[in-house]
């Protein structure tokens, strides 16, 4: 028999991703330990997570930064005994980290630096990294595959990419080690239950959550940034991603990389392979919600791109893996979610 993973650290587990990837490890039996500072998230997800899929969780609520919180990092990851883990702690809006950009390289790279000496010092080797599409430049072709050049257009970006680039290093240091950079593409949606989702602070950068916020009644109407582009509609064009499936994805990466017999890190995109116009999803969203979303068009946004979209066989053929949702099935989850939380945990 293949032997498993079964005790996962989960840095960042309290988040929007990492709440749903939580469920779905607990669903197939394994032991967690979720790190998070609630910087960005909230207590209440862990309560919501325990209820939708019973099983063994731990919280530990230390920040992955402070140096005062690291010794305790340390020792909580060995006590655990963990096998691997999952890293999400980070900070994630691409406008903050233009204006902030030291914060967020002292943040983010500084949470997987401390994550990776804990796992160093609990001898567990295997790690998965929340990576994602904003790593890949703006010369590539869509679809994109995992060997699109690199590039990132902002410090976030970079982050994504310097951490990328010490796990290599890592995994070329000492043949224990085995990483997989996860290159998300545009995760949306919502748990089925509408017990967990999104819950941006402050106004949502991203469309979704945003359109969520209109069709709900919490601001009036939504801009779209740009509908001059090169695409089918002249509006942008993305891969969404059900946040389900993605998290189904953490699980088979995790499960592949424990499994496989040679180290090294690898890259692999999380996407659906499909192209979504800003249009046809605000199209989509209507129709799942029976609301009105009223817009406008307003000026293209910097550093957008027309249209990238995933070539997403490489997780297919490694691990089995392919996004089974809809931008229906997205559109519907993530309004049961916005309409029942109108505003998120804070209910
Ligand atoms: C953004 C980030 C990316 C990050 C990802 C997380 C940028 C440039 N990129 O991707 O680094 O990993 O979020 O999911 O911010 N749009 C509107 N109106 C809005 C918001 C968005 O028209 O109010 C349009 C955008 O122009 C784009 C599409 O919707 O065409 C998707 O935007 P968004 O959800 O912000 O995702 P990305 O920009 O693709």
């Amino acid at each position: 028999m293949v032997k498993k993973a079964q005790k996962i650290i989960v840095a960042g587990g309290a988040g929007y991703i990492g709440s749903h990837v939580v469920v779905e490890l607990l669903g197939a039996g394994r032991d967690v330990l979720i790190i998070d500072n609630f910087s960005n998230s909230h207590p209440e997800a862990i309560n919501r997570i325990t209820k939708l899929a019973p099983g063994n969780v731990e919280l530990l609520e230390r920040d992955l930064i402070n140096p005062a919180h690291k010794n305790d990092i340390i020792s909580a990851v060995k006590d655990f005994d963990a096998d691997s883990a999952i890293h999400l702690a980070g900070l994630k809006a691409v406008g903050e980290s233009v204006a902030e950009p030291v914060r967020y390289y002292e943040t983010n790279i500084g949470s997987a630096l401390t994550l990776l000496s804990a796992l160093e010092a609990a001898d567990a080797n295997t790690i998965v990294f929340s990576s994602s599409a904003t790593v890949y430049g703006e010369l590539n072709q869509n679809p994109v595959d995992e060997t699109g050049l690199t590039g990132a257009t902002n410090p976030y970006g970079r982050t994504k990419l310097f951490i990328e680039d010490i796990l290599k290093d890592l995994c070329a240091s000492a043949p224990k080690w085995k990483a997989i950079n996860l290159r998300y593409f545009n995760p949306v949606g919502a748990h089925p239950s509408g017990q967990i989702g999104e819950d941006p602070n402050g106004v949502p950068n991203n469309l979704f959550p945003f359109i969520a916020q209109v069709a709900v009644g919490r601001r009036e109407k939504l801009s779209i940034f740009g509908d001059d582009y090169d695409t089918r509609d002249g509006t942008g064009v993305r891969d969404y991603i059900h946040v389900v499936d993605l998290a189904r994805g953490h699980l088979a990466a995790l499960d592949y990389l424990f499994a496989r017999e040679e180290n090294g890190a690898i890259d692999v995109n999380l996407g659906t392979g499909a192209g979504v116009s800003v249009l046809e999803a605000v199209a989509a969203f209507k129709r799942a919600s029976n609301k009105d979303i009223p817009y406008q068009i307003a000026p293209r946004r910097d550093g957008d791109v027309a249209e990238i979209y995933a070539d997403a066989r490489l997780a297919n053929e490694l691990f089995n893996w392919r996004a089974d949702k809809t931008i229906e099935d997205m559109c519907a989850d993530h309004w049961r979610w916005q309409s029942n939380n109108p505003n998120g945990y804070k209910d």
